[in-house]
């Protein structure tokens, strides 16, 4: 695998063919604006000689005040950054320009060898920037002057010469055919969005979906030239390739905040809507469970399941091993994407593969994916995200069908995915004739989940109180649990750091007097999940320790467990299923300690929704 420095998502848009473009621009930037960025800019044309470039850090609002009225153009690309080569800046912001001022770049990604570019071919051109894209640029120029080549050639012997490592989505335009967009990609998510008399690229389709629902996803190695009334797709080989767009059934409001103040708040709330909507789409009213044969089939044969995921995902994961192994009786074994590839496990004989994603899109998983099916084994992705990159390269899909996660700390794809996971575990444990599955009532347990997560989220302002007392000004934190609850534990560390920067540990309970207890001063937040019958006892007894030493000891315990003084109770649910109430609370308690502290909540300093390079 190839292995690279970098980090971040930008996003990237692009028009043609349509009197509106700068506000359809700064709409499309507007809506991926949740993925993390410090700058944005854009370049519109008017096709009657006049151009306007205009870049600003910070927010689109700052950039949308800077345009002000007089911009305007029927064709241009824009851009958000996320720094990785230099720092946020204006000089830095995309679009960059080649020093003729004829050429106009936006790219995601990290061009690897831009540094052995710049020195043994542009060493005589002074730079505006300190990014890679800009290099790419310049040398787009340099051949279309020095050698008179087209822009077509000239883009294609640029990147002729960029190495193997680099990621890249680029959008072009020449200012001499203003009409023209050149599109081309590596490693990085693309798409052309089809309109009538007027076409859009972006990097996610969510930008676009206020102009059109049909997308032609690409291949990496095309070049594709958009212009207003085509779509002309060539391969590396130079052969024109023809491809059917797909159509997106999202509804571009569905990504609206509406009455809500953030996102977060939002997509927590909506998690009993989850629960139902995989009800629906995955059982019948008889309680049967629908997943296609193809599916059951092959993971009937494996030996072993192997979940690969990033993040949130693969705290998800945790819990789907307890869930695969409880229901179906198969091993299963859960692997961080970014530590596959330098330390593959030993795999068993029939192994399978499930890669857990929200975005579809994470750049580590990618490539443990990419292995996976080089070495031909077969795979699952459970993703939000419909034709995403890992939904479109394993071999099956299960979507979460969780509606658009816009706020960058993931809540409702956690819940969905253990609840997809249930269900499938539910059909394989079945299928294997397996006693705990055939006696487990999915959609029946997931209603009653679905109603205890709206007992949990009708009751905020217990929540907002904890944040106050405990955690608004406290250095640090810990979540602990033992079993099933610290799975959540972890999964509720990271949401609290993620969003309030408190230093917080998710730790298995009885690990604590190891070491770490060490941490422990007087109030010091101690949060324990206590939702597993086995261990709730244990549990409690730790509690004990960290509250003799003067911690601020809050307990979250399912109601069959609850003890008089404990703060927070969850409605019973299957002792498989506990995690998926455990966390609301965990993820309220995020939320108002964020705000609290006066941070916005929806863009954490530092993170991105989707991190597509390595
Ligand atoms: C980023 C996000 C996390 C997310 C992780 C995996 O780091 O900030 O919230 O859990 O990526 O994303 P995925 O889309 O693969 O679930």
């Amino acid at each position: 695998m190839v292995r690279k420095a970098g980090f971040g998502m930008c996003g990237i848009v692009g028009i043609t063919g349509n009197e509106n473009a700068v506000d359809i621009l700064l709409n499309g930037l507007q809506r991926l604006e949740y993925r993390g960025y410090d700058s944005a800019g854009i370049y519109v044309n008017s096709q009657d000689g006049k151009e306007y470039l205009v870049k600003e850090k910070g927010r689109i609002d700052d950039l949308r005040k800077e345009i002000g009225e007089d911009v305007h153009g029927s064709s241009g690309i824009g851009h958000t950054r996320w720094a990785t080569h230099g720092v946020p800046s204006k000089e830095n912001a995309h679009p960059h320009v080649s020093a003729d001022g004829r050429f106009f770049l936006v790219h995601n990604g990290v061009i690897g060898n831009f540094a052995e570019l710049k020195a043994t071919y542009l060493q005589d051109v002074k730079f505006a920037s300190d990014t890679d894209t800009e290099v790419i640029v310049q040398l787009i120029a340099k051949f279309a002057k020095e050698e008179n080549l087209a822009t077509k050639e000239a883009f294609k012997k640029v990147i002729s010469l960029i190495d193997e490592s680099s990621s890249y989505s680029f959008l072009l335009m020449d200012n001499r055919e203003p009409e023209t967009l050149y599109v081309a990609k590596n490693k990085s998510p693309l798409l052309i969005g089809v309109g009538k008399g007027f076409n859009v690229v972006c990097s996610d389709a969510i930008a676009m979906l206020d102009q059109t629902h049909d997308f032609i996803e690409l291949v990496d190695g095309e070049i594709v030239i958009v212009k207003p009334q085509s779509v002309t797709i060539e391969d590396a080989q130079g052969n024109i390739i023809n491809r059917k767009p797909f159509h997106v059934d999202t509804d571009a409001s569905e990504a609206e905040k509406g009455a809500y103040p953030y996102y977060m708040l939002k997509e927590i709330d909506e998690q009993p809507t989850v629960m139902r909507s995989l009800i629906k789409h995955y059982t019948t009213d008889d309680g049967s469970v629908i997943i296609d044969d193809a599916l059951l089939d092959s993971m009937k044969k494996a030996d072993r399941l192997y979940i690969v995921a990033a993040g949130t995902s693969y705290h998800a994961g945790l819990v789907g091993k307890e869930i695969f192994e409880g229901l179906a009786k198969v091993p299963t074994e859960v692997h961080v994407a970014s530590e596959f590839g330098y330390n593959p496990p030993i795999l068993s004989e029939k192994p399978f593969f499930i890669f857990l994603t929200q975005s579809g899109e994470t750049a580590d998983s990618r490539q443990v994916l990419a292995q996976v099916n080089k070495w031909g084994y077969e795979s699952l992705t459970i993703t939000n995200v419909e034709n995403s990159t890992l939904s479109r390269e394993a071999t099956f899909t299960l979507l979460l069908y969780a509606g658009p996660e816009i706020a960058v700390a993931s809540t409702k794809a956690y819940t969905g995915q253990i609840a997809l996971e249930a269900i499938l575990a539910k059909r394989l444990g079945e299928e294997k004739d397996v006693s705990a599955a055939t006696s487990f009532n999915v959609a029946r347990e997931l209603t009653t989940v679905a109603n205890g997560m709206q007992e949990l989220v009708d009751e905020k302002g217990q929540y907002e109180q904890i944040a106050a007392n405990a955690l608004a000004t406290t250095r640090n934190a810990f979540y602990i649990g033992r079993a099933i609850d610290y799975d959540v534990a972890q999964e509720a560390a990271l949401k609290l750091k993620e969003v309030s920067y408190v230093q917080t540990e998710g730790f298995a309970s009885g690990e604590l007097k190891h070491g770490t207890i060490a941490l422990i001063e007087e109030g010091t937040p101690v949060i324990a999940i206590i939702t597993c019958a086995k261990t709730a006892k244990h549990t409690r007894s730790n509690t004990q320790e960290v509250l003799a030493r003067g911690a601020n000891v809050i307990n979250i315990v399912s109601r069959n467990l609850a003890e008089d003084g404990d703060q927070i109770i969850l409605p019973d649910v299957h002792s498989l299923l506990t995690p998926l109430l455990a966390i609301v609370p965990c993820q309220l308690l995020a939320y108002y300690t964020s705000l609290q502290r006066g941070y916005d909540v929806d863009k954490p300093r530092n993170l991105a929704k989707s991190v597509t390079v390595e």
